[in-house]
């Protein structure tokens, strides 16, 4: 090859490199001291909808969010980038479980079973151990009201709240796996406290199995440390691990005047085992039991604040895997309330998940591919 070609090989690598980063001088100035500026995480495709804690499910050639608030409100889309509309409330009435407020449900997670759906909701306060979880089915995504099955742990107070773990864990966050070999189903919940937690559920998910002495587990902790700022669990499953999700960090509340430390906001970290109960180890090979938890989505280019709340949507032969969370856009505001649905659809490197850029699912797996050291050793082995 002409040495002239080699060159404009070369500039045609760098600007391909260069052109794959978003360009940052379009964005707001931000107080670095502050937001995460960094260009290594991918921006998120925007979903169109202000949630915090969203909850999708894919039915009938369809997404459903479901949000925490008023009755458990949810929305129907034919895109995950919307248009959404709502399509009713999970409840008509209070949550039939006295704990917090029984008008607004917090961190819904749906589960389809046999045209089943199962909505597993957490009746809590800010700052309280006081909380339960409960469980409403309904067959019909159409708005009708689905019947409340009410709690199947509490803590704090309540029925139940007196037997081990749920004297020291918090009764928030359901998430929900199934054993890949045998089917059988587990609820996943907790957060600051004593961190995440699992339990069986008995057959007809209704319950927990053996109430009075819980087969549970711990996921994930904190030790030597009095702040464990860990939450709103999710489990997939993916070619052969399961992988624990959670937030870590501060969630909401921020306030112009008085941010946390940057790397202190809610970050999305996960953790990976052959087996669904775990024990559960980061990237670096850390025990989540240890304070582990590899970062896979975060604050980035100064733009998108604190994510979490997620969810991992399973794909297909077709479509990757997409991970789902709230973030604070931070041209937009900072109330909890102006959360935004943000998503990327992930790629496994050597079995450990890994966020893609853009929406165009080809495009965006190239574009994570270019890495400077594929380009080099390709301008090597032509020269
Ligand atoms: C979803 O919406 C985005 C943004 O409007 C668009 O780029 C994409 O092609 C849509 N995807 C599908 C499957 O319609
Ligand atoms: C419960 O939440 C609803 C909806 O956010 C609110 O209107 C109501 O005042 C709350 N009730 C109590 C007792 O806090
Ligand atoms: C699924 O639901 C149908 C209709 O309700 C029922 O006949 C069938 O037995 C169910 N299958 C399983 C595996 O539960
Ligand atoms: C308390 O929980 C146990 C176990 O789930 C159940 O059998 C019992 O009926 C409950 N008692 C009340 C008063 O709800
Ligand atoms: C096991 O995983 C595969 C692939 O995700 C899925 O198709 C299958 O339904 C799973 N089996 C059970 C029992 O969950
Ligand atoms: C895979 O899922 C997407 C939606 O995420 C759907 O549009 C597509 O039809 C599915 N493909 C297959 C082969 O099931
Ligand atoms: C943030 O909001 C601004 C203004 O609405 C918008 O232009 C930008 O695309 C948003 N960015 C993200 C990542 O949501």
């Amino acid at each position: 090859m002409h040495r002239s070609s080699l060159l404009l090989l070369l500039i045609t690598a760098l600007v391909a490199l260069v052109g794959a980063r978003p360009a940052s001088q379009s964005l707001t100035p931000t107080p670095p001291q502050v937001y995460e500026t960094t260009d290594k995480i991918p921006l998120p495709n925007v979903g169109n909808l202000q949630v915090h804690d969203p909850n999708v499910v894919y039915w009938d050639d369809h997404y459903y969010l479901f949000k925490g608030g008023w009755h458990i409100p949810y929305y129907k889309a034919s895109n995950m980038s919307g248009p959404w509309t709502q399509v009713g409330t999970v409840f008509d009435v209070e949550s039939v479980i006295h704990q917090g407020n029984r008008s607004r449900p917090w961190a819904p997670t749906t589960i389809e079973r046999n045209g089943t759906f199962y909505c597993f909701y957490t009746l809590s306060t800010h700052g309280s151990r006081n909380s339960a979880i409960g469980v409403a089915t309904s067959s019909k995504l159409d708005g009708s009201p689905w019947t409340d099955h009410g709690a199947l742990i509490r803590t704090g107070q309540g029925n139940g709240s007196d037997v081990w773990p749920f004297t020291i864990s918090n009764a928030i966050d359901a998430s929900f796996i199934r054993d890949n070999a045998t089917g059988k189903a587990y609820l996943n919940y907790g957060s600051y406290w004593q961190d995440i937690w699992q339990v069986p559920l008995s057959d007809d998910w209704l319950s927990i199995e053996t109430p009075a002495k819980p087969d549970a587990v711990q996921l994930s902790f904190i030790p030597h440390e009095t702040f464990r700022p860990e939450e709103g669990s999710w489990m997939s499953y993916h070619d052969g691990y399961y992988y624990v999700w959670f937030s870590h960090g501060k969630c909401c509340s921020f306030d112009v005047r008085g941010f946390p430390a940057r790397g202190d906001e809610y970050n999305i970290r996960v953790g990976r085992s052959r087996a669904v109960r775990g024990p559960f180890v980061d990237r670096d090979g850390k025990l989540l039991l240890d304070g582990g938890g590899t970062i896979v989505y975060a604050s980035n280019h100064g733009a998108v604040y604190a994510p979490g709340g997620l969810g991992v949507m399973p794909g297909n032969s077709s479509t990757p895997d997409i991970l789902y969370y709230h973030y604070l856009n931070t041209s937009i505001g900072f109330a909890d309330e102006q959360a935004q649905l943000g998503y990327n659809y992930l790629k496994y490197d050597n079995g450990w998940p890994v966020v893609l850029d853009g929406i165009d699912i080809k495009s965006s797996a190239a574009i994570i591919s270019r890495s400077p050291g594929w380009w080099s050793l390709m301008i090597l082995s032509v020269a």
